[in-house]
C-alpha cells in the first residue's frame, strides 16, 4: 500500500528502519528468554507458544511502548517487560483469530497457523497460555521493583487487562464476528476497529506514558496519538487485505471480502479508506506537537503504520 500523507511538511529525518530492526531484535530475544527462562523445555505447549512467538511479527506494540516511555525521557529497558507482555497477548489474539471458528486462516507470519502446525486444541491452549504468561511476566517483573512503584505497576496491569478483555479487544472480536455479512454504519465500524485493534495499541502507548511519568497534558496527548494510530493501523490492515502482497505480508489477502467482513475499503472504497488513514496519522502527528525530538520515533512510526507493506 502506498498511502502518501497529504502533509509532507511534517516529515522528519528520523531513520526508522534501523530503529525498528534494533528494537525488534531486543524484543525477540527478551521474549524467548522469558518463555524459556526456568521452564521445562520439552513441553508440547511451550513448543506451540514458541512457534507463534518466533514466527516473527513487527513487534509494533512493544516498540510503541518503549518509544512512548522514551518520548518522555523514560527508559526503554524498563518498558521491555511490558512490551513482552503486550506481544504475548497480541500473539495469542492472532492464534485465536486464525482458528476455524474465527477467521479460519491457514497462514500467519509467513508460516502455517498454529492450528495447522499443531492441532486445534493445542492452538487454543497455546493462546490461553500466552495470555496467562503475559500477566505472569508483568506480575513477576512488578514484584522485583521497589514497593513505592507498586501503584504504577498495578495501574499498568489493570490498563492492559482492560484493553485485552471484554471492554477492549475481546468485545471488538465479538463485534467483528457478529457483523460478518451485515453492513455496519461507519461509526459502528470505527468503534469495532478501535476495540479489536486500537485498544491494545493504545494500551501499549499509555503504559509507556505511565512508565515515563507523563503529566496530565502529556498523557492526554499520547492517548490521542494512540487512539489515532490504533484506528489507522486497522484501516491499513483492511486496505492491505484488499491490495497487499501475501508473500510480503505473510498472511492471506482477499479474505475479508470472502467472509463479508466490515472493513473501511468495503464501506468507503479504497481511496476514501486511504484518505481516512492519512487523516488519522496527521491527527496523531499533531498530538505530538508538545513533545521534543525524543518523540521522533513515535512520529516516524505513525507514518509507517499506513505506509507499511506488511
Ligand atoms: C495484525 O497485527 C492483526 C491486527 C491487529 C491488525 P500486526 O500487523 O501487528 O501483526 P504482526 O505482529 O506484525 O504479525
Ligand atoms: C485481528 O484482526 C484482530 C485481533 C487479532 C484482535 P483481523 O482478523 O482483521 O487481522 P488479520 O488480518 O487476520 O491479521
Ligand atoms: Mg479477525
Ligand atoms: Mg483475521
Amino acid at each position: 500500500m502506498t498511502t502518501s500523507l497529504p502533509s509532507e511538511s511534517i516529515r522528519n529525518e528520523f531513520d526508522l528502519k534501523p530503529y525498528l530492526e534494533s528494537r525488534r531484535a531486543i524484543v525477540d530475544s527478551a521474549l524467548l528468554n522469558y518463555l524459556h527462562g526456568s521452564r521445562r523445555n520439552d513441553a508440547e505447549i511451550l513448543a506451540a507458544m514458541t512457534y507463534s512467538i518466533q514466527a516473527g511479527g513487527k513487534r509494533l506494540r512493544p516498540i510503541l511502548c518503549m518509544a512512548a516511555a522514551h518520548a518522555l525521557g523514560g527508559s526503554e529497558a524498563e518498558a521491555l517487560p511490558v512490551g513482552c507482555a503486550l506481544e504475548m497477548i497480541h500473539t495469542y489474539s492472532l492464534i485465536h483469530d486464525d482458528l476455524p471458528a474465527m477467521d479460519d486462516d491457514d497462514v500467519r507470519r509467513g508460516k502455517p497457523t498454529s492450528h495447522r502446525a499443531f492441532s486445534e486444541a493445542t492452538a487454543i491452549l497455546a493462546g490461553d497460555a500466552l495470555l496467562t504468561c503475559a500477566f505472569q511476566c508483568l506480575a513477576d517483573h512488578a514484584l522485583q521493583q521497589p514497593p513505592q512503584q507498586n501503584g504504577q505497576w498495578l495501574k499498568i496491569i489493570a490498563l492492559i487487562a482492560s484493553a485485552a478483555g471484554q471492554d477492549g479487544m475481546i468485545e471488538g472480536q465479538m463485534r467483528d464476528i457478529a457483523a460478518e455479512g451485515n453492513e455496519l454504519a461507519l461509526d459502528e465500524l470505527e468503534q469495532l476497529h478501535l476495540l479489536k485493534t486500537g485498544a491494545l495499541i493504545s494500551a501499549a502507548i499509555e503504559s509507556g506514558a505511565i512508565l515515563g511519568h507523563a503529566d496530565a497534558e502529556a498523557y492526554r496527548s499520547l492517548k490521542e496519538y494512540g487512539r489515532c494510530i490504533g484506528l489507522a493501523f486497522q484501516v491499513a490492515d483492511d486496505i492491505l487485505n484488499e491490495v497487499g502482497n501475501p508473500e510480503i505480508m505473510g498472511k492471506a489477502v482477499g479474505t475479508d471480502r470472502l467472509h463479508r467482513k466490515n472493513t473501511y475499503p468495503a464501506l468507503l472504497g479504497l481511496s476514501a479508506a486511504r484518505q481516512k488513514a492519512a487523516d488519522l496519522v496527521n491527527r496523531a502527528l499533531r498530538s505530538l506537537e508538545i513533545f521534543d525530538t525524543k518523540s521522533d520515533p513515535l512520529r516516524a512510526i505513525a507514518r509507517y503504520v499506513i505506509e507499511r507493506r506488511r
